[in-house]
């Protein structure tokens, strides 16, 4: 089998493809051929060291993956060989095949292409997470989301209009905007021409209000200031992630004035303690994508020998939606 190794923490470009040999098959474990490796932004942090993980050298990357079952061990019952299948392998998906628990691997519905299926389960989850478990969202709410042609931040736009809120998208580019309308945004907002906090603030207006419900912020960075100050009473800003590369430090004041909170969404940290609601969760994301509810993306495919490029695109803000590696 062929695997992306990362040998060394530095610059993308040191990847290298490898031939190794296939891996034992225990007896409550499956082979998968993978037919597509989800890219994620933390898959390029890994792989250069700058993530507050640093997995043991060498490691292959790779979070998610979607294929086909080749090969079920001894005690396996509940999967059969030709089964479609994704998997959440946090590490070692970037390869032409992956062994795993059979516990771990999950049947792909009908509805979804393999690309899809890799790309999901982390963008999603961390969107259902946000806006039903911590934020408590409910139809009719304005949702300001930040990175809205990004992986979690589209998720948030599908997710947002799914359960009736009213979705204004930013971001910095036409084709990402485009992507969130077509997933449900009501209105965009360009984050290099708008005023944030302004441009908000008369979309909300129009609406009869005099600023947004909530927040959902993947970017951080300088935009999050301003997006706090788009809060209406109550307003509930979400800090999901810092893709800017800029931890924001904001202001208590402006969280003190119109009673505004702010949310903490750890969606990898809450599984842990949270297992059953984690897996009932899945379950109702993919019950929603299966009843046309949600719409997942389909992911820009790259060769797997483009690894650096796929993964240079996604840091440099360059991939509109999701990607994936196709073996
Ligand atoms: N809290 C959680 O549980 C959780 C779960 C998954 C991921 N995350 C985090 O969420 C963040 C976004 O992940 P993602 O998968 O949505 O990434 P993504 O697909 O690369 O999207 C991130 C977006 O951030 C914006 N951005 C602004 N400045 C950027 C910069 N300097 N470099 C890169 N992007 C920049 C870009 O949108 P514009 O071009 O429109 O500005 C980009 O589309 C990451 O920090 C990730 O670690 C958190």
């Amino acid at each position: 089998m062929r695997v992306v190794s990362c040998n060394s923490f530095g610059p993308l470009d040191q990847l290298t493809i490898e031939e190794r040999p296939p891996r034992e098959l225990g007896p409550a474990d499956v082979r998968i051929e993978v037919k597509a490796a989800g890219v994620n932004f933390v898959d390029g942090l890994f792989v250069q060291g700058l993530y507050q993980v640093k997995p043991p050298l060498p490691f292959v990357p790779g979070g998610e993956i979607a294929g086909v079952v080749t090969e079920v061990g001894a005690e396996v019952s509940d999967l059969a060989v030709g089964q479609r299948v994704f998997v959440s392998t946090g590490l070692g998906g970037f390869a032409t095949e992956v062994v795993v628990p059979a516990g771990a691997a999950v049947a792909t519905p009908d509805a979804m292409t393999d690309g899809q299926a890799a790309t999901f389960v982390q963008s999603y989850m961390t969107a259902w997470f946000a806006l039903h478990v911590r934020a408590r969202a409910s139809a009719g709410q304005l949702l300001l989301v930040l990175g809205a042609g990004g992986g979690v931040g589209l998720a948030a736009v599908d997710v947002g209009r799914a359960m009736g809120l009213q979705v204004l998208a930013a971001a910095s580019s036409e084709a990402k905007r485009a992507v969130a309308v077509a997933h449900g945004a009501a209105a965009t907002l360009d984050t290099t021409a708008d005023d944030l906090k302004t441009a908000a603030k008369e979309w909300a207006k129009a609406a009869g209000r005099s600023g947004v419900d909530l927040v959902y912020d993947p970017v951080g960075g300088s935009l999050a200031e301003s997006a706090l100050r788009s809060l209406d009473d109550d307003g509930q800003y979400l800090v999901i992630g810092f893709a800017a590369g800029e931890i924001p430090r904001l202001p208590a004041n402006q969280v003190l004035l119109r009673n505004r909170r702010v949310t903490g969404v750890d969606w990898g940290g809450w599984i842990g303690k949270h297992q059953a609601e984690n897996r009932q969760m899945l379950h109702d994301v993919l019950a929603a994508i299966s009843a046309g509810d949600l719409h997942p993306v389909e992911p820009r495919a790259y060769a797997f020998e483009d690894v650096a490029s796929a993964l240079g695109d996604q840091l440099q803000r360059n991939v509109v939606g999701k990607s994936v590696l196709v073996p």
